[in-house]
Formats: C-alpha cells, sequence, structure tokens
C-alpha cells in the first residue's frame, strides 16, 4: 500500500528537476537552427564556394571542382560578374582563361572559345552590351566554328543590346535563357553549335527588385562541371 501512494508534492512538484537544463538545452538547439536557416538563406552561392572540403584544401581537382572529371571530360568552371564591381572568372582545365587579375574582362558579355578537341582558348573577348554596338558580336557569333565550345558569362548589364539576331545566334549555340535575356540579367552559359539540343551548362538569373541580392543587381552565377571532350 504505502508504495503507491502518490503524494501531493508529486503531483504539484512543477517543474520537474531536470526540465530547466532540459529548456536551456532546447533553447540552444533552437538558436543553432534558426543560425543555420538565416545563414543558409543569405550565403547560398558562398556555400558552394566556401564548401568545408574546399576551405580544408582537401580538394585537389581541377578548377576547385568538388568531384573530379573522368577522363575524356574538361572541367570548368564559370562565375558571372557580381553586380557591376567584381568582374567574371573562367577556368577550364585548371587554366584561368579570363578574370579580372588577368584584365581581359569587362562589362557586358564575356565569351571564350575553346577548342573543344584540345582543350585549348583560340579566342576571347568582351562585348559592352549597355552601350556597344551589337554587330561586332553577330559577327564573332558567326563566325564560331563546329566543334568549338563557347563559355559565357555576364557582368554589369549584358542585356540591353540584345536583339533578335544576337538571341537567336546565342539559341543555336544550346541556350535557353539567351531568349529572355534583359538588362542587368545574370547569366553563365556553355555552349556548342554542335549541340543538338539545349546546353545542360547554364544558369540564369533575371533582375528582379524584390529579389535582388544587390541593390539593382541579381546574385552572381556559379557555373561547374564536366564537359565532353570532342573525339574525332
Ligand atoms: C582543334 O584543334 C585541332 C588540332 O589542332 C584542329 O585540327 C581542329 O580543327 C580544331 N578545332 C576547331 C574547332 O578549331
Amino acid at each position: 500500500m504505502g508504495s503507491l501512494a502518490t503524494g501531493p508534492a508529486d503531483v504539484l512538484s512543477w517543474p520537474p528537476p531536470c526540465s530547466a537544463a532540459l529548456l536551456r538545452f532546447l533553447a540552444l538547439v533552437c538558436v543553432l537552427v534558426t543560425t543555420c536557416v538565416f545563414i543558409g538563406s543569405y550565403t547560398k552561392f558562398r556555400l558552394k564556394t566556401f564548401h568545408p572540403l574546399r576551405w580544408m584544401g582537401f580538394v585537389k581537382n581541377k578548377c576547385g571542382l568538388l568531384k573530379s572529371c573522368a577522363p575524356n571530360f574538361f572541367a570548368f568552371k564559370i562565375n558571372s560578374g557580381a553586380a557591376n564591381v567584381v568582374g567574371p572568372s573562367m577556368c577550364f582545365e585548371d587554366k584561368v582563361i579570363m578574370s579580372p587579375v588577368k584584365d581581359n574582362v569587362g562589362r557586358g558579355l564575356n565569351i571564350a572559345l575553346v577548342n573543344g578537341s584540345t582543350g585549348t582558348m583560340s579566342k576571347h573577348g568582351y562585348f559592352d552590351m549597355y552601350n556597344g554596338d551589337p554587330k561586332p558580336l553577330e559577327h564573332f557569333l558567326k563566325l564560331i566554328p563546329e566543334g568549338m565550345l563557347v563559355l559565357v558569362a555576364s557582368y554589369d548589364d549584358p542585356g540591353s543590346k540584345m536583339n533578335d539576331e544576337l538571341r537567336q545566334l546565342f539559341s543555336d549555340l544550346g541556350s535557353t535563357y539567351a531568349k529572355q535575356l534583359g538588362f542587368r540579367d545574370s547569366w553563365v552559359f556553355v555552349g556548342s553549335r554542335d549541340l543538338r539540343s539545349k546546353s545542360p551548362y547554364e544558369e540564369y538569373l533575371k533582375n528582379n527588385p524584390e529579389s535582388n541580392k544587390y541593390d539593382g543587381w541579381p546574385e552572381l552565377l556559379e557555373l561547374e562541371g564536366c564537359v565532353p571532350r570532342k573525339v574525332f
């Protein structure tokens, strides 16, 4: 009988002795989760750039890719420009081919042509799409031969001088988004004249005041991967 007695103390002793520690623990978990969500939503692209494995120096792949490319694939990484402040950069087979440090990038569309068999760059240039004349770019695109990889990165404004002819020329290289590219959009792309369908290597962000990361520009874009070598 005595052992079954439950005194009023058992019912009324609230909070039980362990609850203070438990509450503190839950509060800590709550703070950690909130912090992670907060950091995650504000640094989406940074998480890729500063992947823990990259930080710790474990990544030794070409162009800093997280996975190495299979034989007969070329490693590439393209960053668009950030607002009108930091220029774009392109790495191909572990070689930086265009970047602000190399001083060969500029406002508008930055384009590098790489031989799809040998992986060597044969031409590069940038075309001012805000103030420039679209004719030189039309000429440049029309002369691209088959078997050439075309790497493209936007900087500041790639869209103001876009016209139907340019949209078609980029679409012919496998672009999905050239049709809608506009003022201050972010765009990165790898294409080729011999693609039979749309290129799988493309990212696009519309300039949208509601969702822009920077004041007046969307977030910069990063595109990386392995592109198959064209074997004769
Ligand atoms: C790529 O380089 C090879 C070897 O030099 C050459 O035969 C081929 O024509 C080049 N391809 C293009 C598209 O220029």
